[in-house]
């Protein structure tokens, strides 16, 4: 038997549940990873609520977990029982004392990336990695405006964007946020609950506004990251905080100067299995450099995931959040 966290109807932090499972053996090309860490992640809250749908009723929740391979599946090549791995991306169900997943979304842990951390920054590094290389690959003395900057991916991209030379303004919701956005090498940061964002971007900008703006906050921000955008600028709409942005007519992009606009995914990224060890690559060496440091500002038993997600909804987390089994 193994403990998970499972629910049978959506809705709020009460329909998680903690049950025993049958614990289950890899299929073919599967491993089963005993978890020691867990990563908690916003789009868990969009499963569990219903924006976002689940395959099956009843489901397991996360995708994200580091531990240690205890079975082993038929055809699977490099991994073997005792492996030290971390995961992202599996399917639903992470949220576990064992997890069974295809092998190809596991990777090798270095040695120098202990279990919390890879939990807490497997999916949100990886998440930076291909915002800030890929999707618009920042360059030094590049200035950028990234929202929710203390949070779990914030502070994440708050260092990477330092470690690229670039100057980081980061959205936060007050005093403490703005000061830890800072620490982690946010340029400047915007306290939206007392500061109009526009304003202070032409300000710190000195009119030129920026070229690109990392927006997961969504509905609430949708035009307001427009307008801090230069002519010909780039939206990256990556997430949902606020709800959906829906019903955009797309001439606001002519009005407001020939911007662009994507609305990317991990899993549009991380697509193939080179695409995925190249990003994890770049990711650990940030992590084994000290460029990047995981900020794994609470820890939660697995029991407690509805608390976790709790905190996480109504912004009372900064950095990121691990469940412990
Ligand atoms: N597309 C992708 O590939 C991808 C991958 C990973 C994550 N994401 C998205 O990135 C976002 C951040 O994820 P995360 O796990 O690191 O979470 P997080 O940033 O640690 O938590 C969300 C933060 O959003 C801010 N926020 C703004 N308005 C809010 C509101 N009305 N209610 C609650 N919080 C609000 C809060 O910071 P303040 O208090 O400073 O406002 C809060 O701490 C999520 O939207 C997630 O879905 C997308």
């Amino acid at each position: 038997m193994t403990k998970a966290i499972r629910f049978s109807r959506t809705g709020g932090p009460e329909v998680l549940e903690f049950l025993d499972m049958d614990t289950r053996e890899p299929g073919p090309g599967e491993i089963r990873v005993s978890n020691r860490a867990i990563g908690l992640n916003y789009i868990e809250i969009y499963f569990r609520s219903g924006v976002y749908p689940v395959p099956g009723l009843p489901s397991g929740l996360g995708t994200e977990g580091a531990g240690v391979v205890d079975a082993v599946g038929e055809g699977v090549t490099g991994f073997a029982v005792g492996d030290r791995v971390a995961y992202a991306q599996a399917p639903l169900g992470s949220y576990a004392e064992q997890h069974v997943l295809p092998a190809d979304k596991a990777i090798q842990l270095p040695d120098a990336v202990d279990f919390e951390t890879a939990a807490a920054t497997m999916l949100k590094g990886l998440t930076v990695q291909y915002l800030l290389r890929q999707t618009w690959p920042v360059k030094a003395g590049e200035t950028i405006l990234f929202h929710a900057a203390a949070g779990g991916v914030g502070l994440i991209a708050c260092q990477w964007a330092r470690a690229l030379g670039a100057k980081l303004i980061g959205t936060v919701s007050g005093p403490e946020k703005a000061k830890l956005a800072l620490d982690h090498g946010a340029w400047a940061t915007i306290n939206y609950k007392e500061e109009n964002i526009v304003e202070r971007v032409r300000e710190l900008t000195g009119g030129d506004m920026v070229p690109v703006v990392y927006d997961s906050v969504g509905k609430d921000t949708w035009e307001t990251s427009l307008d801090c955008l230069q002519k010909r600028g780039l939206m990256v709409s990556f997430g949902n905080t606020t709800g959906p942005v829906s019903g955009v007519n797309i001439g606001i992009l002519n009005q407001k100067g020939s911007l662009f606009v994507t609305r990317p995914s991990l899993a549009g990224y991380a697509d193939t299995r080179p695409r995925f060890e190249a990003m994890c690559g770049e990711l650990f060496e940030m992590l084994a450099s000290g460029d990047i440091t995981a900020d794994i500002n609470q820890r939660f038993p697995l029991a407690d995931a509805a608390r976790a997600h709790e905190a996480l909804a109504s912004g009372q987390t900064t950095g990121s959040t691990v469940l412990l089994p």
